[in-house]
């Protein structure tokens, strides 16, 4: 897609969350406590066409640098996106992201008797693993599909 047909506006300062898969932007605005309510500045763009994956998400969140945590989570659901940080209109950082092996302080556990959901000064952590993201006190596993619905982030 050249600048012509750029369907999403180019940003001044911010972060570009590029090459998701189709049907992850909404994951990904969810991981971030994007809601609207704070008046960021956020451009969605979903089925974008790609040359690399047909179809692509993109969202591109203005005047905001992501943390290690949120740039954690993401990549646990995306591991193929590509983070760009935004200053004065030009990409000045793009990382591949990495699946993590843990995160921490970012999901809570669906156990209700787990000690992270007690009330005590504990924060969650989760490992990475192939069958899902496995609570280190408990043992309980967030299968990838569910960690939307466990985000602790907003
Ligand atoms: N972008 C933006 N605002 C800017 C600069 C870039 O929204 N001021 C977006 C572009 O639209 C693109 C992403 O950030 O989606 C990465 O920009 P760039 O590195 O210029 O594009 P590509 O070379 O196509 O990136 P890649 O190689 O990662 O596909
Ligand atoms: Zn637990």
């Amino acid at each position: 897609m050249d600048d012509q047909q750029l369907r999403v506006s180019k940003i001044r300062d911010g972060t570009v969350i590029d090459h998701l898969t189709a049907g992850e932007a909404l994951d990904v605005l969810a991981i971030l406590g994007i809601d609207g309510s704070n008046g960021e500045g956020v451009s969605i763009g979903m089925n974008v066409v790609s040359d690399r994956l047909g179809t692509k998400d993109i969202v591109k969140v203005e005047d905001r640098e992501l943390s290690q945590s949120e740039v954690d989570v993401l990549a646990v659901i995306a591991p193929e996106a590509t983070i760009n940080i935004i200053r004065d209109y030009t990409v000045i950082d793009k990382k591949r992201i990495e699946r993590p092996t843990a995160v921490t302080g970012v999901l809570s556990c669906p156990n209700r008797n787990c000690i992270t959901n007690a009330n005590e000064p504990v924060n969650t952590r989760f490992m990475v693993l192939d069958e899902g993201l496995q609570c280190n006190y408990c043992g309980s596993i967030v299968h990838e599909d569910e960690v939307p619905t466990y985000l602790d982030v907003a």
